[in-house]
């Protein structure tokens, strides 16, 4: 009888048990016990030998990373939903399939901004790190007072799917009236926000602005020094989308200089790296890339990869095609 061998895959990290399991059960598996990201030639090498790549992140999927020949892989399943680190147009044109894990981790970045919100507001990481130091001297009522958040006003960049849960969050949540701004109108939410007219009209007229838009050439940097410099004096700057979104070191120095008044971020241009000036910064709350780090959501988000590798190395279509 003959032997049916399975597709090889290769899980460029450690992913959470449930979903190691389930690729076990359909795949020849090569895990990464270490949990160290691959440079580009261990990415090349994992394209050259294995039918699919179940990849995150930190995983650089350059154009120079995919030209690898001779290629055996066929599908890329990224386990997170933005594919900025995959070229994804270099890998249509090498007839590569990537796949995306959209919706699962929708309620977790939404609440995640709204923390950073609460956090940065009211200055509890400050808080945290004076009470750590062990400088209190106890209550007194001109000590660390913050702004409140209930009833202020939040621009939301990027109204997709966890724009409008951020939406629903701040307004029902928090009574806050939500303004938005996205290159396409007409978003299904109830007509719970209203659409700025442009990005400056409401950087300039929003208490909270947070960010939700998908990294591309076109979002890189775009919140620059001016426009930073168009946030009331008193506003926050929330950042659970990309990094590059943000001209870091404008940020940092607008920070710096009280231009706005703090900033809540989770993502970082350089990560892991962090810009010198930002870790200094006053009232930043800054956070390792949590959005979806849950054991919830990193469950539902290793499946739903490791589905869409099923699928497409079965010749069916994949859930959640992106390239
Ligand atoms: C995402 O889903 O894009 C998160 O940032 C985790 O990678």
């Amino acid at each position: 009888m003959a032997v049916v061998s399975r597709p090889r895959v290769a899980l460029t990290q450690r992913y959470t048990p449930a979903t190691e399991a389930r690729a076990r059960e359909l795949f020849e598996v090569t895990d990464n016990p270490g949990d160290t990201p691959y440079d580009a030639d261990g990415l090349r090498m994992l394209l050259a030998t294995h039918d699919g790549v179940l990849c995150t992140v930190t995983d650089r999927l350059t154009r120079e990373v995919l030209a690898v020949t001779p290629r055996r892989a066929r599908v890329l399943a990224n386990c997170g939903v933005g594919v900025n680190h995959i070229d994804r147009e270099a890998a249509r044109e090498f007839g590569l399939i990537v796949t995306n894990t959209p919706d699962v981790l929708t309620d977790d970045t939404a609440d995640l901004a709204i923390a950073l919100m609460l956090m940065t507001m009211r200055r509890l990481g400050e808080a945290e790190r004076l009470l750590r130091s062990g400088t209190w001297t106890g209550l007194r009522p001109t000590f660390h007072l913050g702004q409140r958040l209930t009833g202020k006003r939040l621009g939301i960049i990027g109204y997709g799917r966890i724009g409008r849960a951020v939406a629903q969050r701040a307004h029902h949540g928090f009574g806050m009236s939500v303004q938005y701004w996205s290159p396409r109108a007409g978003a299904d939410d109830g007509g719970l926000a209203e659409r700025a007219t442009s990005v400056e009209a409401l950087l300039g007229s929003s208490d909270v602005v947070s960010l939700h838009c998908p990294a591309t050439p076109d979002t890189r940097h775009l919140l620059h020094a001016d426009r930073i410099a168009r946030m009331v004096p008193w506003g926050v700057l929330i950042n659970t989308a990309r990094g590059d979104v943000v001209d870091e070191g404008a940020l940092a120095e607008a920070l710096h200089a009280g231009v706005i008044a703090g900033a809540g971020l989770d993502v970082y241009e350089r990560e892991p790296a962090l810009h010198p000036r930002l870790v200094t910064a006053p009232n930043t709350v800054l956070l390792p890339h949590l959005g979806s780090a849950t054991t919830e959501t990193r469950d539902a988000m290793g499946l739903k990869a490791v589905e869409n590798l099923r699928a497409a190395l079965s010749g069916e279509a994949p859930p959640d095609r992106v390239a």
